[in-house]
């Protein structure tokens, strides 16, 4: 598992999410903690998501608005 050429598709509930940024985790997109076993030298980003929505979460790694999708991936 690694890095995805789209972004995760959710309807998010509201709360304190941890987004995965290294690709490893096999939850996506949520951290599961994979970034410190495989030393990958990523770290998860926190994000408060304010009221229920669906959201596009990035699974490239290269999107310039971390969590959400800003179609980097298209550019790859
Ligand atoms: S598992 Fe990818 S950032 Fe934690």
């Amino acid at each position: 598992m690694a890095y995805e050429n789209s972004p995760h598709y959710i309807e998010e509930t509201p709360g304190i999410k941890h987004y995965c940024t290294c690709g490893e985790s096999e939850n996506k997109p949520y951290c599961d903690g994979s970034h410190d076993r495989k030393n990958t030298g990523k770290l998860p980003k926190e994000f408060v998501v304010e009221q229920a929505k669906r959201m596009a979460i990035c699974d490239c790694g290269h999107t310039g608005n971390s969590p959400l999708c800003d179609g980097s991936h298209s550019k790859l």
